[in-house]
């Protein structure tokens, strides 16, 4: 198993983790049964970093875990997020870093989870009217209550994770970082490195896009959250297939699917980062957790780095 350690404290994961998310929302339809049953099989193999978020569902993401960690606890090192407000209705209510919602947000989600820890704890996003030092040391208490052990920022800019790791130890940068999103490598991932924080790249698949499953917006259920995201407009779409076929070729080659090349190229770009990427099929599970042991050659990676690069993406990620 490849194991990645996060930031200067040392938390340890599986290169490749497992993103819950599409369990309980965003991505059409889902089915809890069904899901548990993944989650056993992720157990099974090894697979134990699981990224969740108090939002997805909202809040029943971490309930469906929570089924799990009744028997598991031990298993799994698992990670939650705070910071995007939703009603039980699911309506979008903003951001908060107050520390104050940060404590009571911890609580709530413990109890969901079922469990009396966190291993990483996320600020979702951050809060532009709340200092990140406020919301972080508010963290930092939290981890001396041992209600959770790592802190982790998802979407931090580099000034912000500059002035967080100085409130606390910032183990964890949780960013969208994909063949068609790599915006973070010119300030933000050589932030991240310069003070030893490590990476977790979220959305590795492009949404699924980069597997070469989506050629059209019919191939997603009408619920389904991405046919609002701009990347998923039918033009966007046509367009952005180029990039597919040039890692479809890429798998071509080297025998393996599609998504393993671009999970692989992800990983690729440094033994600091994991990825987590989303699946509701055992047979997606299988093909990402074996992407640990893909070796993109020198000749790949370079093709792939260079051609994503150039290529002029339709869409705003979000
Ligand atoms: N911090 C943040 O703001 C943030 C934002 C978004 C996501 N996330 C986290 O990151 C995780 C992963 O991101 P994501 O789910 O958005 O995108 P992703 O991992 O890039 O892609 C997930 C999509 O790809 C499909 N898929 C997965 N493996 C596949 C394979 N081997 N072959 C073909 N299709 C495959 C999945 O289908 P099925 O589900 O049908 O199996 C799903 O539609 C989420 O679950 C969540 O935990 C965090």
């Amino acid at each position: 198993m490849k194991i990645v350690k996060l930031g200067q404290q040392g938390l340890k994961v599986p290169a490749v983790g497992l993103g819950c998310m599409g369990m309980s929302e965003f991505y059409g339809q889902s089915d809890d049964t069904k899901s548990l049953k993944l989650l056993d099989e992720a157990l099974e193999i090894g697979c134990k970093f699981w990224d969740t978020a108090d939002m997805y569902g909202p809040f029943t993401n971490e309930a469906l875990i929570g089924k799990v960690l009744a028997d598991h606890r031990q298993k799994v090192i698992l990670a939650t997020k705070f910071g995007v407000k939703r009603g039980q209705d699911g309506a979008w209510l903003g951001i908060s870093g107050a520390p104050e919602y940060v404590k009571a947000c911890c609580d709530a989600s413990l109890k969901r989870l079922n469990t009396d820890y966190i291993d990483l704890y996320y600020q979702h996003r951050p809060d532009p009217e709340v200092p990140i030092e406020e919301t972080v040391g508010a963290m930092a208490e939290l981890v001396k209550q041992g209600k959770i052990r790592y802190i982790g920022l998802s979407e931090a800019s580099a000034q912000d994770l500059e002035k967080a790791h100085h409130t606390h130890p910032i183990s964890a940068l949780q960013t969208e970082f994909s063949l068609w999103t790599r915006d973070v490598e010119e300030r933000i991932l050589p932030k991240a490195r310069e003070l030893g924080i490590g990476f977790v790249a979220y959305s590795p698949l492009g949404r699924g896009f980069l597997t070469g499953a989506i050629k059209h917006r019919d191939d997603l259920e009408q619920n389904d959250w991405r046919l609002s995201n701009p990347r998923f407009s039918e033009e966007a779409i046509a367009n952005n297939q180029k990039l597919v076929e040039k890692v479809k070729a890429i798998a071509a080659e080297k025998d393996v699917t599609p998504s393993q090349v671009a999970l692989a190229w992800v990983l690729a770009n440094g033994d600091d980062i994991a990825a987590i990427p989303g699946t509701r099929h055992s047979k997606y599970l299988d093909l990402n957790w074996a992407t640990q042991v893909i070796v993109l050659s020198e000749k790949e990676k370079a093709e792939l780095d260079d051609f994503s690069q150039t290529f002029k993406v339709v869409g705003e990620r979000y």
